[in-house]
């Protein structure tokens, strides 16, 4: 087929065209956004899942989704090693001064930010990235204390005051939560309480790794109260069909339905998977209807890129006991494992694995649902590390 009109898109954050398998979020988003406006009460979503399920493209989809509804919305990214007021302070601002041109909410917002001029201010002696500009001056008492917690929610109560008297919603649209570091969680958490003790239109739809709730919930125990934290995870079987079939579809371009269940079966209907194999195989495939035996010819090099641009990111940053250890738990194959087993396959004791086992959590490879027990962070990754590290070697290392 033509690669100029391959229709589908793998890449972190590179939407689909078709965003399938996800209405019932969506419509959940819908619903909190739309009570809020009418001054309802609404838990804020936090949509949790694995690397390539496809959170980030839903999140944008969801924003959008939004604007068209005429609400506010707010878009941030937590890079692992920024804090979350100096990512927050530009991107509040900026939802300030467009209420600020609403004339009914004008006189609160010109407020939301001199309390942003008094929050940033007071808070770059901690925060050193918050780089913001101060379009008033603070106002002495109003969200400059100095201290995240109470100042955060002091600058998320006066917009949403602000927002309010626009008669709109704030939403903030936060991906890869899970970087936010705790103090900060904590503070993001009750600024979002506060706003809806006092039923302010103000929300959050965050995307982030299932470690998540557990986190939030540590961090404060009313989190539970307030968020929903539906799951995102591989697409059901008629969904992933429709993810592969319609895009080439719009083409004119069929598939047999061998070839589609062949696609289901190697990538589990894992989004990412399904745009890699269906890039692959349209390339491959010389007519139209696609085959099974096409989508054959291209498992190799949807594997190939897959192991090159989805597995193999931060692979490189870890030591060789750390990839020892990844490797040995992928003898066990897909799924949970106790701590204990995977020790067992090393030859050593669980003791011995903690601090390795640990930095692994920490670079975001693994994690542990429950306690004493091991899953990947990527779906499929005990099949990338067999590739990576064939044969037995492993077995006998010498550290
Ligand atoms: N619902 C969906 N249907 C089809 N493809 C999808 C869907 N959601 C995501 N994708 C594809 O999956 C890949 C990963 O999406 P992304 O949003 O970056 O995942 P995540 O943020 O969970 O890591 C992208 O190539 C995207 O086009
Ligand atoms: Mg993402």
């Amino acid at each position: 087929m033509n690669p100029i009109t391959n229709p589908y898109a793998p890449g972190a954050g590179s939407p689909p065209l078709e965003l399938c398998g996800r209405s019932a979020v969506r419509r959940a988003v819908e619903v909190c956004i739309e009570r809020l406006r009418l001054g309802r009460s609404a838990k804020s979503v936090v949509m949790v899942g694995l690397r390539g399920v496809g959170k980030t493209v839903l999140l944008e989809q969801m924003r959008r989704d939004a604007e068209e509804c005429g609400v506010h919305t707010v878009r941030i990214e937590t890079p692992e090693n920024r804090s979350l007021p100096g990512i927050l302070a530009p991107q509040l601002r900026l939802a300030l001064l467009r209420l600020s041109k609403i004339e009914a909410a004008k006189a609160t917002a010109i407020r939301g930010l001199r309390a942003l001029t008094g929050f940033a201010s007071k808070l770059k002696v901690s925060f050193h990235d918050i780089e913001v500009g101060f379009d008033y001056d603070s106002e002495p008492g109003l969200a400059d204390n100095g201290d995240l917690e109470s100042d955060l929610a002091a600058l998320l109560e006066q917009i949403g005051k602000a927002a309010q008297r626009a008669g709109t919603v704030l939403v903030l649209f936060l991906d890869e939560l899970q970087y936010v570091h705790e103090g900060q969680l904590e503070a993001l958490i009750s600024a979002l309480h506060r706003c809806a003790q006092e039923q302010l239109p103000v929300t959050l739809v965050g995307a982030g790794h299932p470690q998540l709730i557990g986190r939030m919930g540590k961090a404060k125990s009313y989190a539970e109260r307030l968020f929903d934290f539906p799951e995102i995870g591989a697409l059901r079987d008629e969904d992933a069909r429709e993810a592969i079939v319609k895009p080439a579809l719009n083409e004119g371009v069929e598939f047999l339905e061998d070839a589609v269940d062949a696609m289901i079966e190697k990538t589990h209907g894992y989004p990412y998977f399904l745009q890699e194999w269906g890039k692959h195989t349209w390339d491959v495939a010389l007519r139209s209807p696609i085959t099974e035996s096409d989508v054959e010819n291209a498992s190799q090099q949807a594997i190939a890129a897959l192991d090159e641009s989805f597995f193999r990111v931060r692979f490189g940053r870890l030591t060789p006991v750390e990839k020892r250890y990844l490797r040995g738990m992928a003898e066990l194959g897909p799924g949970l494992h106790r701590s204990g087993d995977i020790a067992y396959q090393l030859g050593r004791t669980v003791q011995s694995f903690g601090p390795t086992r640990n930095n692994l959590i920490r670079k975001g490879m693994i994690w542990s649902p429950t306690h004493g027990d091991t899953d990947f962070t990527v779906p499929l990754f005990d099949e990338f590390m067999k590739r990576i590290m064939p044969g037995n070697e492993w077995k006998t290392a010498i550290e």
